[in-house]
């Protein structure tokens, strides 16, 4: 792809999903796009992202951008995030929402499904004490692809081999022809939608806790303050952010503060919580 093309590409996915694309990319931008090009009929990726300037279908755009993000996700990845859920963050919002019995939680870029599945298996082996209380778990992507998958509940022998424990297979997965199928009752629990982290966050209510894990590390230092700053508003000042094990708020945004408990887990910085 020639440099200006390539340009081209990275300004596009800047402005439509945050996504910064450095010089290093041009051979993975060339293999992701050229199945692209030929679907659409483009002799080849420079002529497609030539397009992109233009006047394109949405699905181009679309199919674009899908195909340059990273969709990697797996069940109870990196393990610390799951525990301080189950260990910390559950038994802390039990005493302190004690009396409205109401937790909302949002994965805010939830890939194929596997994290909100892994907290709604949490949330299921801890029984009697969350009976009669109204928990929402919102899992958002940018991806019309990834949320498909992620409402269907289905996975390879590879995915649920990949994080998940036995017993928790065993309890929650069906065996289906080559497939995994997640317990209905599991997948009810979940409210799966398309949603852009750009996008203005407020129309998604207020969330006790939130997941952004493996997408800010994608972004450029101020989409990723930026993204924070909006995430930070949808909270309570008891809320709490989980993050992924290669991504900080230090030197990025002072929205959030390191909690106590250290190991990836956020605060909301009341002081600053007030000024953005
Ligand atoms: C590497 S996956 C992370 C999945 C999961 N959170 C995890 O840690 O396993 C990154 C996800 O971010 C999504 N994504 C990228 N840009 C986004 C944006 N602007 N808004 C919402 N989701 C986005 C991608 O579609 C992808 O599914």
């Amino acid at each position: 792809m020639s440099p200006e093309h390539f340009d081209g590409l990275s300004r596009f996915l800047l402005s439509r999903s945050g996504l910064s694309l450095t010089p290093d990319k041009t051979y993975l931008a060339e293999v992701r796009l050229t199945p692209v090009a030929k679907k659409h009929g483009y002799e080849n990726v420079d002529e497609l992202v030539a397009a992109l300037s233009g006047f394109v279908s949405e699905q181009i755009l679309n199919d674009v951008m899908e195909a340059m993000t990273t969709n990697e996700s797996f069940f109870f990845r990196d393990e610390v995030p799951f525990d301080n859920f189950r260990k910390l963050i559950l038994p802390y919002l039990h005493k302190a929402r004690a009396t409205s019995r109401r937790l909302r939680i949002w994965c805010a870029a939830c890939s194929s499904g596997q994290e909100p599945y892994s907290l709604a298996m949490i949330l299921d082996q801890m029984g009697a004490q969350f009976d009669g209380w109204l928990i929402d778990i919102v899992a958002t992507d940018i991806s019309q692809e990834m949320i498909t998958r992620a409402k269907s509940g289905e996975f390879t022998d590879f995915e649920v081999n990949r994080g998940l424990p036995a017993d928790l297979r065993r309890s929650y997965f069906r065996e289906q022809g080559t497939k995994w199928v997640i317990s209905p009752a599991l997948r009810k629990r979940i409210d799966f939608r398309v949603f852009n982290l750009l996008d203005d966050l407020s129309p998604l209510g207020q969330f006790d806790l939130v997941f952004c894990r493996n997408v800010l590390i994608y972004f450029e230092p101020d989409t990723k303050a930026t993204v924070l700053e909006r995430i930070v508003k949808l909270m309570p000042d008891d809320g709490f952010l989980s993050l992924g094990a290669a991504e900080t708020v230090i030197g990025v945004s002072d929205a959030f503060r390191l909690s106590d408990s250290g190991r990836g887990l956020y605060r909301p910085n009341t002081s600053m919580k007030r000024a953005v």
